[in-house]
């Protein structure tokens, strides 16, 4: 939590004004412009809220200067080993800390018992174009659960709020699974009670009827990892939109709902999208890694290295550094090769000595290495926006949790500096 700590002030018009500033628990600064307006009609501009702290929130912390990416408190590399648990890490998300065996075990009998998607919704999936996007998709599906879960809509109550968490985290999987089907013209699979949340997904993606799919442990734990990875992300674009529509208080599934079509922007989830598709034409086109870098600069050219960059960190994306070391142990594991894995390498290799990318402190994201790792266990790239959007899901209902209950919560509404036209009159047709 917060805590006044000191002020500032703001000198405008000769007018001296006092702002209250608050110290996060990890030392950072923010300064308390929420009276300007109403004892000042100021506004302040930041366009893209880059400096804005839109909320205070226990839930992740990040330090982007030196790399650091905590859950509830706790390093995401502690999350890597001995075995992930995605279940484990969303519960400790949406409820505030690591939970017991009991707690654990009692979530994921809610998990099981609603793997299920209504059979109405499942009609749903049958009007659907086989081509249709599967963002699109698993937005719409969201979205419309609201209709099969009435009951859901008013949270007012943690327990309700639970049942509607892991009805959704459970549902999701099975809404992305399906979805794969149908664009490949396959039956459903559909969940089995007996399995684990990642090893069930991948079941439903590739058995087949009569013919089950062996999911080996190593596939199980990736998978585990890459979801963990994802989880939350404090106020990325994504869990803002949640934020936003939560603030009006939309139900649950709608505020979801929008952070779907957040995150399937190419600058957010959809750079995973990219990244496999950068990294395939360079491979088919026979591209040099250093063109690559060099087009990636000339600001005459509309190509972006993707999977680099990132608004907050400014050194490298722990969640990359894991990927990246997940990837290597994956394929040394399974003796698997993938040349874009090298060329992922030769790219970072390259960008890591080049000032351009050393000057604007641009290193890999999560998304660099993340679509490598999807690739090896037979993930389609059209898919894997819909995955991150699995693992972020969690850190979605967190978000939407604190956001719903917090003391004095206010729609969230910002403001404009105004620079259209000045007062103007309306001209009749034929006089324009
Ligand atoms: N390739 C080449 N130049 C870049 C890149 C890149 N990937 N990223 C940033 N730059 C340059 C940019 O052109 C600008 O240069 P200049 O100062 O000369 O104008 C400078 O670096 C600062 O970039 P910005 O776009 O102002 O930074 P931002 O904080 O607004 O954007 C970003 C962050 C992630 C949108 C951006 O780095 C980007 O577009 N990266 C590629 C897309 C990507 O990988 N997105 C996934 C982000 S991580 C997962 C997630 O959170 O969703």
């Amino acid at each position: 939590m917060s805590e006044f700590s000191d002020s500032a002030k703001l000198l405008i018009d000769n007018q001296e004004i006092d702002l209250d500033v608050y110290t996060g628990v990890e030392g950072e600064r923010s300064i308390d412009i929420t009276s300007l307006y109403k004892d000042h009609q100021l506004t302040t501009y930041d366009p893209s809220l880059g400096n804005t702290a839109i909320c205070r929130s226990s839930i992740t912390y990040i330090d982007g200067e030196r790399g650091v990416l905590r859950y509830r408190g706790i390093p995401i590399e502690q999350f890597d080993r001995p075995k992930p648990n995605f279940i484990e890490v969303a519960w400790a998300l949406i409820f505030g800390r690591l939970p017991d065996q009991e707690e654990l075990d009692q979530f994921r009998e809610i998990l099981t018992n609603n793997e299920l998607l209504h059979e109405g919704m499942l009609g749903q999936f049958m009007t659907l174009p086989v081509d249709a996007p599967p963002m699109a998709i698993l937005s719409a599906m969201i979205s419309m659960m609201a209709c099969y879960h009435k009951e859901f809509l008013l949270l007012e109550d943690e327990k309700i709020l639970m049942g509607a968490a892991a009805r959704l985290i459970s549902k999701v999987r099975t809404i992305a699974a399906f979805t794969y089907r149908r664009s490949m013209g396959l039956p459903f699979i559909y969940p089995d009670p007996n399995m684990r949340y990642c090893a069930n997904f991948l079941h439903m993606m590739f058995s087949l009827p009569y013919k089950q799919f062996a999911v080996s442990e190593e596939m199980e734990d990736a998978l585990n990892l890459i979801l963990i990875l994802h989880a939350d992300h404090e106020q990325n674009c994504s869990a803002s939109a949640v934020r936003v529509v939560c603030s009006a208080q939309a139900n649950l599934f709608a505020s979801c709902s929008a952070g779907v079509n957040a995150l399937w922007g190419p600058l957010h989830g959809g750079a995973n999208v990219k990244v496999m598709e950068m990294l395939e034409s360079i491979y088919r086109g026979g591209y040099r890694a250093e063109d690559c870098i060099k087009a990636a600069k000339d600001r005459n050219n509309p190509f972006r290295l993707f999977g680099f960059g990132h608004r907050v960190y400014r050194n490298y994306d722990p969640r990359a550094k894991i990927l990246k070391s997940a990837c290597d142990r994956l394929f040394n594991k399974l003796k698997h090769n993938d040349p874009l894995l090298d060329i992922a390498r030769k790219l970072e290799e390259l960008a890591l000595k080049d000032p351009y990318f050393v000057d604007r402190k641009l290193y890999p994201n999560v998304d660099f290495y993340s679509g490598i790792l999807l690739r090896a266990m037979g993930i389609p790239t059209n898919m894997f926006t819909v995955m991150f959007a699995m693992g972020r899901l969690p850190g979605w209902i967190a978000q939407w949790k604190e956001q719903h209950f917090a003391d004095g919560a206010k729609i969230i509404r910002p403001r404009q500096l105004y620079v259209g036209n000045p007062k103007s009159n309306y001209i009749e047709m034929e006089r324009r």
